[in-house]
């Protein structure tokens, strides 16, 4: 008998014809995420579960599919997943770092140049009409060209910004491991000799442009509150990719509106679709819609990795991409 498999969302045809050929998939097809009921409903019984990152994968839902054997988020974050619950009843979970690094990089550095060169701001005057054309001093920005990117996190995709950061002729400070909040480590993937490591405050407090690229976790909740963001110069613009509450948005809003920093440019939000309300009249923001991986080659990517990996553990094998403790 085939091994039973649900997915909690459509699929690219390539990877879902390949999960096909191997398990009996229940395949779940509307466009919203699956309420918790349906999901623990229909969990039940199946040996995998591959899910996306808006499925909330509680110990309710894990007990709920007592069968599994792994979960394969379709994504690089996983804190839509209870892990230690998982790990305690022996599921595999898996997620799907590397293919989507370039991907999110190359999203930072447009948020960057957008916000730092108002672009969309720029676009908004121009579909308004009210654009009086060229002159010497009209809507300056700030040249990334000699100024500094302070980077918190230093993994795969901090490191990948630091790289383009770099090209773009940025000084690039890597916020020192272990300080990111006081107290508790972020986890630093790799370092290189050439590597400058500074504090956290002193990150904030002398950087042009914070960009975040940590995981959520509880110790990364809120990371940049109020202190942190009466620390940045009022000149700097902030950027986050990671996960949405690892800014506190309404203290956000607050510093933009106090002009405390000269704008941010967000991809992700505390309670995603939403968006704090305080945040949208304001110019000095701009708010893509969590497109950080949202590429045809890097999801079609993801789902692969997601499949293989499910299809890995369901005949026995290890799994490609586990999340290690
Ligand atoms: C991820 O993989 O964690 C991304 O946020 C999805 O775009």
């Amino acid at each position: 008998m085939k091994p039973r498999v649900l997915v909690t969302r459509r699929l690219p045809v390539v990877s879902l014809s390949h999960l096909e050929s191997v398990c009996e998939v229940d395949l779940y097809t509307k466009n919203e995420a699956m309420s918790p009921d349906e999901l623990k409903r229909r969990v039940h019984g199946k040996d995998g579960l591959v899910c996306l990152m808006t499925d909330q994968v509680d110990c309710a839902v894990i007990k709920a599919g007592s069968n599994l054997r792994i979960i394969a988020n379709v994504a690089v974050g996983h804190d839509n997943i209870d892990i230690p619950c998982a790990r305690s009843r022996g599921i595999i979970v898996t997620n799907t770092p590397d293919v989507l690094t370039e991907a999110v990089a190359d999203l930072t550095l447009g948020l960057m140049l957008t916000i730092s060169r108002r672009i969309v701001e720029g676009d908004r005057l121009v579909r308004s009409g009210s654009w009086a054309g060229w002159s010497l001093d009209f809507m300056l920005g700030m040249e990334l060209r000699g100024k500094q990117c302070g980077i918190i996190g230093s993994g795969r995709i901090g490191r990948a910004v630091a790289l383009r950061a770099s090209a773009f002729g940025m000084r690039v400070v890597f916020a020192r491991h272990g300080e990111c909040k006081s107290n508790h480590s972020v986890q630093a993937l790799n370092t290189s000799d050439n590597d400058t490591w500074i504090s956290l405050d002193k990150l904030l407090e002398t950087s042009d442009v914070v960009s975040l690229h940590v995981p959520l976790t509880e110790q990364t909740k809120h990371l940049i509150n109020r202190q942190a963001l009466m620390r940045m110069k009022q000149t700097a613009y902030l950027i986050n990719v990671s996960r949405g509450s690892v800014v506190d948005e309404k203290a956000l809003a607050w510093a933009l509106n106090s002009k405390l920093i000269a704008g941010a440019a967000l991809d992700v939000y505390e309670r995603e679709p939403s968006v704090h309300p305080d945040l949208l009249g304001l110019e000095t923001v701009v708010l893509s819609p969590h497109l950080g991986s949202g590429t045809r080659e890097t999801r079609s990517a993801m789902a692969d990795l997601a499949v293989a990996n499910t299809i890995s553990v369901l005949s026995g094998k290890s799994p490609l991409t586990p999340i290690t403790p």
